[in-house]
């Protein structure tokens, strides 16, 4: 008898533990594969600029970037790696593209962005000391419209550091919305505190999180916000968990679907716009692949990602 309730016990706190522990099987969820590709030095302002961008006009009118891009990313990132007008100092031997795959899923509480990403052979550029891949996730609730449009873009200024007009300075990733006004160099002024405070209050800013990796080790969870430049949050919401098999990874990101502070809330029934980066091979800055625009709703509807709930 006695020993009946004890096997009952742990019966039902194996149950538990294995369901926690295997919150979800990532068998059941379908992956979709993106192209990260090698974007070199073409900033907002330029892609703005129809002189050095033929689809600037088509893309003021209101066609995304993906709507003229989707598909042809491998092609742009090989010829951008080593295009001396985009890239002045291309890196040798650098991939022009590497091919990710996407999961996403929720189970009521959480939500979850599963990428396998495959850097393949890297030069070690050693421009980043500490980790040797980063990747990253930038989120978008549709407060921020240029981010629905051109994703990453939104954040890819002129004048950030190692960008045509940013040399060696120090500016990080920014909104447009965050200066006081923009030219063909980005913007250099920044609005007053209280007016960047508004704008955050309203929820016009971008939320990323990034998985820093290094071969053998734990990965680094970080997350943050991008206004007026990209501000990390002290502690982050999203957790990480990584795992490598040769040169892939696997990194699952996942946080609760409402965080709460500066953090975008997840909820069904709304579409948000995701941008994937990857630096590989020590790279920093705008030594990256980035993807397109992609969109992401909450259990149904028509975007590239749908979480299902599991
Ligand atoms: C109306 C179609 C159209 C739209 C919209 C558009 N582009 Fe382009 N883009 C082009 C064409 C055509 C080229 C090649 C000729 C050129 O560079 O002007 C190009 C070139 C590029 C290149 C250089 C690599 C290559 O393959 O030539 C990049 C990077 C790029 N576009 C990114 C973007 C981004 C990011 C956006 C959104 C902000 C965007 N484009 C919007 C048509 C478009």
């Amino acid at each position: 008898m006695s020993s009946g309730i004890l096997k009952f016990a742990c019966a039902s706190a194996a149950l538990l533990f294995s369901s926690e522990a295997q919150a979800l099987d990532w068998n059941k969820v379908t992956g979709k594969d993106v192209v990260l590709f090698y974007p070199a030095q073409m900033s907002w302002e330029m892609l703005l600029t129809q002189s050095d961008h033929s689809g600037a006009g088509k893309f003021r009118e209101g066609k995304n970037c993906a709507g003229c891009h989707e598909g042809e990313e491998k092609a742009s990132g090989k010829l951008l790696v080593n295009d001396k007008s985009t890239e002045p100092t291309p890196i040798a031997g650098k991939p022009g593209f590497v091919m990710a795959n996407v999961r996403t899923a929720h189970d009521g509480e959480r939500i979850y962005v599963r990428v396998e990403v495959d850097p393949g052979q890297q030069p070690d550029v050693g421009m980043d000391k500490d980790f040797a891949s980063k990747l990253a996730v930038m989120i978008d609730d549709g407060k921020v419209p240029e981010a629905t449009r051109a994703g990453c873009w939104a954040t890819c200024h002129d004048n950030l550091t190692r960008m045509p007009s940013g040399g060696a300075g120090e500016t990080q990733k920014y909104l447009s919305r965050s200066r006081v006004s923009l030219s063909r160099k980005g913007g250099a002024e920044i609005k007053p505190a209280a007016d960047l405070d508004k704008i955050r209050a309203e929820g016009g800013y971008l939320e990323y999180w990034q998985a820093r990796l290094n071969p053998g080790k734990a990965a680094v969870a970080v997350d943050g916000t991008i206004l007026e430049r990209r501000a990390e949050n002290a502690a982050p919401a999203v957790s990480v968990e990584a795992a490598e098999n040769g040169t892939k990874w696997t990194v699952i990101f996942s946080r609760k679907m409402t965080a709460g502070g500066l953090h975008k809330d997840f909820a069904a029934g709304k579409t948000y716009t995701i941008g994937i980066s990857l630096h590989a091979g020590h790279a920093a800055q705008r030594f990256h692949y980035v993807s397109l625009e992609k969109t992401l709703s909450i259990d149904s509807g028509k975007a590239d990602f749908v979480a299902a709930r599991h």
